[in-house]
């Protein structure tokens, strides 16, 4: 199959997004396009109206083919705040039938006219494979695809540090723990080098953080203490047993001993460090219940601005989308 970059494949012709796939070579001027666009949003949230009727007319579909609760409720609700009609699909389906079903069930959507598709799929670059094959001018959005890409979640992580940091510059970022299978832990990485924070730090057992993550900016800390020593912002990762094959690790109470955020490895950090997870939290696993209530962690806040983030993401890429149609039926080169 001929595969199109996905940085190619994501922007129309006037440097706009027109699909969200991946953060990989968007540049620093889009992602802060979108924390100040999802920061508007987030103002709007407080008021007794939440909608705008920027979406109004257009159809959704929530095309979700692994589980989720935060990331498709925040992203309904985003839709609806932006006033568009949400259908929400969930569709079991086994990896080898990959292909086949995809465009089978592409095909039944388009027949309904949806204007934008909301992806999650255990198969990375599931969501390129659709954008790739789907009708011109349909939105697609990458809800999380196998252990590759989770761009709207890093998106909303940016938003978050820089509401309770202000900027990106200067920061120490360390995410710890499960780095091998985490979809958001290599989102975020793109974002945290893009938008110019001063250290990534990724901290885990060496099964699960490999060497390969170096190569992509980063340092590696197999020791928790050393790890977290000075840094603004703790990002935990949940051990994601269903993507792991054999045995990586020795036991969840010894990978907690070692690696888990409790009261007192967090004090290692800076005194005003924040903490985050992207949910869902394993309590006593990788996170103290303390520490996930305490006064130092915003996993909350991070779902608060998942929706903000979202319709943002969604509102940019729809018109993206138009600008590309209109350039389209004016003749323009593609
Ligand atoms: C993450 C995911 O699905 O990749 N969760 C989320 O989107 N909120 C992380 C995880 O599953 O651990």
């Amino acid at each position: 199959m001929m595969r199109s970059e996905p940085r190619a494949l994501q922007l129309n012709d006037q440097g706009q997004l027109k699909h969200f796939l991946t953060l990989d070579g968007l540049n620093k001027a889009i992602l802060t396009e979108i924390l100040d666009r999802a920061d508007s949003f987030l103002n709007m949230g407080e008021q007794s109206v939440k909608k705008v009727p920027l979406l109004r007319g257009k159809t959704v579909v929530n095309l979700f083919f692994e589980n989720s609760t935060r990331t498709r409720t925040t992203f309904e609700l985003a839709a609806k705040r932006l006033s568009a009609d949400v259908i929400n699909l969930n569709i079991e389906t086994s990896a080898t039938s990959k292909g086949e079903s995809l465009l089978d069930t592409l095909q039944n959507l388009e027949a309904m006219q949806s204007d934008m598709f909301i992806v999650r799929h255990s198969e990375s670059g599931a969501p390129h494979f659709i954008a790739e094959h789907c009708t011109p001018n349909v939105a697609i959005i990458n809800a999380g695809d196998g252990r590759h890409s989770h761009p709207t979640q890093a998106m909303l992580d940016m938003l978050t540090i820089r509401r309770h940091k202000g900027q990106f510059e200067g920061l120490k970022v360390a995410i710890v723990g499960d780095l091998l299978h985490s979809r958001v832990a290599r989102s975020q990485l793109h974002a945290l080098k893009t938008l110019g924070a001063e250290e990534i730090r990724l901290i885990g057992p060496k099964t699960l953080v490999p060497e390969f993550f170096a190569q992509m900016g980063a340092r590696i800390f197999y020791d928790l203490e050393k790890g977290l020593n000075d840094v603004d912002v703790i990002i935990m990762l949940r051990l994601q047993k269903e993507r792991m094959q054999g045995a990586l690790l020795p036991s969840e109470s010894e990978f907690y001993r070692l690696y888990g955020l409790t009261e007192s490895s967090l004090s290692w950090a800076k005194e005003d460090a924040i903490v985050m997870h992207p949910g869902p939290i394993n309590r006593g696993v990788e996170i103290a219940s303390e520490v996930a209530d305490g006064k130092h962690s915003v996993i909350l806040n991070q779902v608060t601005n998942g929706i903000a983030v979202r319709m943002a993401i969604l509102s940019i890429t729809m018109s993206g989308q138009l600008q590309n149609k209109m350039t389209d039926s004016s003749g323009g080169q593609h």
